[in-house]
């Protein structure tokens, strides 16, 4: 079987953000593909991928096996720019089990009461920006949700907050440019907030049993056959790596589905109403046209992949990858517009224009589709109907936010804030 490089166009003079100085990170895989068409070789810093977007190589990206093209290596490779190791190393409870039976009614319990404490701190009326109180509400919810009790509010909230949004993984991939700083600076600034981290959360556990039968008793019991110390730094760095996980990409998510209803009056009111089969369907379409995902598979094993090019065999060491922002809106004409009613519970309702129903996604397909599917449609469509049926909202925005540049993964992040006005109604 050929190599990729002896079937596959090779983009020369391409490099990924965390290798080389790129302004516009998709901007440049997107000139690639312009250039060399859908399946294509990019070498990066030493480093080898395969780059697909054509419908068959993007079916064959979603039916590789873990065993021999891993996104969870994919994943640590790029989160561990921005992370300690010792937030990684002997994790008992990890971000893939957040969804057993029960968890997500306890999580949305908590959705609810961060939504009452964010209506006591929004007021009457106001200026705010939309992605500030979405990234509050999140760590507010997910706090409570998993972490000791009391950590949720008043002081040890407000030193959790500052502490995470120095430690956001997610700058790995949305500020991929500032990750060389990182790596020089020793992670000072991230070692320091792990650290604030570790000392709320191991404050609250002293002080507080945890609520029984909840996530955070399930992260304690974990760790019940070490000494009080040793359970104490475990239990807080399953708890760093859990939020830092969880939250962001929802988040953001429910930051631009509000930015879009804002945008969509007809539709605003309808939500603002309660309609929640619809705000779902909202909460789909944004995070559809919001993705800026990378999505990888780290090479272990040689391993046989169709392109729509031919077939080649990827050699370990090397990175098979595709991007959501280069699908999402243009695999057919229609998708540019932003319209809720092409979703049909979790699909497309009409998927007859597309090459391939997976040339689009909001959250994957195959067997790493995000487990928080349900979940993360239920909180932002419980947060959507309840933020938008108590204030009567207008943009403060002349135009659409732009997303940060040089992001290359996940939900996009505004490059600026989006300021809302509201008063309640
Ligand atoms: C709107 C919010 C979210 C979006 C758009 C989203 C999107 C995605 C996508 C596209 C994937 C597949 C990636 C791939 O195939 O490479 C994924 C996987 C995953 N997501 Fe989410 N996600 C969201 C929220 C969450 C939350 C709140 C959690 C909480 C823990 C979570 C946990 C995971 C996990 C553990 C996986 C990996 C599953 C596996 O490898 O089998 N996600 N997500």
């Amino acid at each position: 079987m050929p190599a990729p490089q002896d079937v596959l166009p090779v983009a020369d003079g391409v490099g990924l953000p965390w290798d080389v100085a790129v302004g516009d990170a998709v901007g440049a895989i997107a000139d690639a593909r312009g250039a060399h068409g859908d399946d294509f070789v990019v070498i990066s810093g030493g480093d080898r991928y395969v780059f697909t977007f054509s419908p068959t190589g993007v079916e064959s990206f979603y039916a590789l096996p873990e065993e021999v093209a891993s996104k969870g290596l994919a994943d640590y490779r790029m989160l561990c720019r921005k992370l300690p190791d010792e937030i990684f190393t002997g994790r008992r409870t990890l971000p893939g089990s957040l969804f057993r039976r029960d968890d997500v009614t306890s999580y949305l319990a908590h959705l609810g009461h961060a939504l009452d404490v964010t209506g006591d701190e929004l007021g009457e009326r106001g200026d705010v920006d939309v992605f500030a109180v979405t990234r509050r509400l999140g760590h507010r919810m997910g706090l409570a949700s998993w972490a000791a009790p009391g950590c949720a509010d008043g002081e040890p909230f407000e030193r959790l907050v500052r502490a995470f949004d120095a430690l956001d993984g997610s700058d790995a991939f949305v500020h991929p440019d500032a990750m060389a700083a990182v790596a020089a600076s020793g992670k000072r600034v991230e070692r320091a907030a792990l650290a604030e981290v570790a000392d709320v959360v191991e404050g609250a556990l002293a002080r507080h049993d945890p609520a029984p039968g909840s996530l955070f008793a399930r992260i304690v019991a974990g760790w019940a056959d070490q000494d009080p110390e040793a359970r104490a730094r475990g239990v807080a760095m399953d708890v760093a790596l859990i939020h830092i996980a969880s939250m962001s990409n929802l988040m953001a998510a429910l930051g631009w589905a509000i930015v879009d209803l804002v945008e969509h009056p007809d539709a605003l009111r309808t939500v603002a109403n309660g309609d929640e089969d619809f705000a779902r369907r909202c909460a789909l379409e944004s995070t559809r046209m919001a993705q800026r995902s990378i999505m990888s598979r780290a090479v272990l094993a040689p391993v046989e992949f169709r392109t729509g090019a031919g077939v080649v065999d990827v050699p370990a060491g090397w990175t098979i990858a595709t991007l959501l922002p280069l699908l999402n809106t243009s695999a057919e004409p229609s998708l540019t517009e932003w319209d809720p009613d092409r979703w049909r519970g979790h699909r497309l309702a009409d998927v007859g224009g597309l090459a391939s129903p997976m040339l689009v996604t909001a959250f994957g397909h195959g067997r790493h589709t995000c487990p928080a599917q349900p979940f993360s449609l239920a909180a932002m469509t419980t947060a959507m109907t309840r933020l938008l049926g108590r204030y009567d909202v207008s943009a403060r925005w002349s135009a659409h936010p732009r997303p940060v540049a040089a992001q290359i993964g996940g939900v996009a992040r505004s490059a600026g804030p989006a300021t809302m006005r509201y008063a309640l109604r």
